[in-house]
């Protein structure tokens, strides 16, 4: 496993995350298995949010906590909120404080190491997040902050009220969705790919030394699914299957590989709920895709380069 720093702080977080959206309906035992694979894996990192599985994925994840807690020093654990089921988003102060405090319940530990606000909200007061997250930093229930979905202009917009530095923004990126360097590579251009529809999210992070946590990373879209042998990428996965037999390990380590060969140190949250495919894909931080192979993935996947 690889580990990067996360700036600014005193964690050092694997580049490969578990993420726990699709845990929700597993029981107890399957949920520690995974627990115990991915920290076998090398695996520190847990991604959570209040609203996956209504609050059923934290419960889970929590009554293994409860059974040993021993496990919590061994993890760093994030959460997210924000977002309301059915009616959109609130950061309001009130909202962010309940929901973490619901979390902590649920995931049976007194802190998080981090807290993501999950989605942006249009009428989000930023002194109101602001004293939030302060009252949550005095009262020891979240060590660090930051975002997700969020564009360059809203992460400064944050930063210029927080008293604390946002240190990450997760946002959707695999090889399929990958907007994020689209738009950089097709600058000048006039066809789609050269859109930026994030304010250059990619650039500003890395100057601001703002982790990238890449979701996703083996989705097409909601509505695909995987890419990973889907008929409708016949020529990515041909190209993935290449490079699969060529460094020995499946084609979603080899997904998984293509993102962390992006010199911005991204980290990878997984969401398989397989003890199996998560072992195989953490074989990815082994392998080193050269240029040529990252390029052919890349327009493999549909795109097209000036
Ligand atoms: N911030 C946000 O807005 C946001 C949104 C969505 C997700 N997330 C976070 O990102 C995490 C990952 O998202 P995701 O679950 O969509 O990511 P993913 O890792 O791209 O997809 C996981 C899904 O792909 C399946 N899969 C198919 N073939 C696989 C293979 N060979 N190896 C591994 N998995 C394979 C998995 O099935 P199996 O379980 O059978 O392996 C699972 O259903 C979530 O858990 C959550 O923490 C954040």
């Amino acid at each position: 496993m690889k580990y990067y720093q996360l700036s600014n702080t005193q964690y050092h977080v694997s580049a490969i995350g578990m993420g726990c959206m699709r845990i929700a309906n597993k029981s107890v035992e399957e949920v520690e298995e995974l627990i115990d694979t991915a920290l076998d894996c090398g695996i520190n990192f847990f991604d959570h949010a209040d609203i996956y599985g209504g609050g059923k994925s934290e419960e889970v994840f929590g009554e293994v906590l409860a059974k040993r807690p021993e496990l919590r020093e061994k993890m760093i654990i994030q959460s997210k909120c924000g977002i309301v089921p059915g009616k959109r988003y609130d950061f309001s102060k009130d909202y962010i404080i309940n929901a973490v405090n619901g979390t902590l319940d649920r995931l049976h530990t007194d802190h998080l190491d981090l807290l993501l606000l999950h989605r942006p909200d249009a009428l989000c007061d930023y002194e109101e997040v602001a004293d939030a997250f302060n009252t949550l930093n005095k009262e020891g229930k979240v060590c660090q902050f930051g975002v997700s979905n969020h564009t360059a202009g809203q992460v400064r917009l944050l930063q210029m009220y927080a008293n604390q530095s946002i240190v990450a923004n997760q946002l959707q990126f695999s090889i399929v969705h990958s907007g994020m360097v689209d738009s950089g590579l097709h600058m000048n251009m006039t066809e789609d790919f050269a859109v930026d529809k994030d304010g250059g999210v990619l650039d500003f992070c890395r100057f601001n030394e703002i982790m990238i946590q890449a979701w996703s990373p083996l989705q097409a879209s909601w509505s695909e699914g995987t890419f990973i042998d889907n008929p409708h990428y016949p020529q990515l996965n041909e190209e993935l299957a290449k490079l699969s037999e060529k460094y020995h390990v499946t084609k979603a380590a080899i997904a998984v590989a293509w993102i962390l060969r992006h010199p911005a140190h991204m980290q990878v949250i997984s969401g398989t709920t397989s003890p199996i495919h998560l072992r195989e894909m953490c074989e990815a931080t082994n392998i080193q895709l050269t240029r040529q192979e990252w390029y052919n993935l890349y327009l493999a996947s549909g795109k097209t380069l000036p």
